[in-house]
């Protein structure tokens, strides 16, 4: 269950060491909430495959809506996550 509860359409997004912070909307992608507040991510393919926006997840909950996303079983189990497919399901805190 989320922290905010089931009707919760959006969450906040801290960027570390930044600071920055943007609102993730829970039906868009890390990438793109981050975009439409003006925040430029490193970013290529925008569907999970290159890797280019591969960073950590310090934390907070992701859910990817593509079968497997170009993260291996260890960097998803330990922390990493793929903001171009990656769907939010709480506040977030993520690397620059
Ligand atoms: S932009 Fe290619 S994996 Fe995210």
């Amino acid at each position: 269950m989320d922290e905010k509860g089931p009707d919760a359409a959006s969450h906040s997004a801290l960027l570390q060491p930044s600071g920055r912070r943007f609102t993730a909307a829970a039906d868009r992608t890390v990438l793109a909430s981050a975009a439409e507040s003006g925040i430029a991510m490193t970013s290529s393919c925008r569907n999970g495959t290159c890797r280019a926006c591969l960073r950590p997840l310090h934390a907070g909950r992701v859910a990817y809506r593509i079968e497997w996303p170009g993260l291996l079983p260890e960097e998803k189990a330990g922390g990493w996550l793929l903001p171009c497919v990656a769907y939010p399901q709480s506040d977030l805190v993520l690397g620059d």
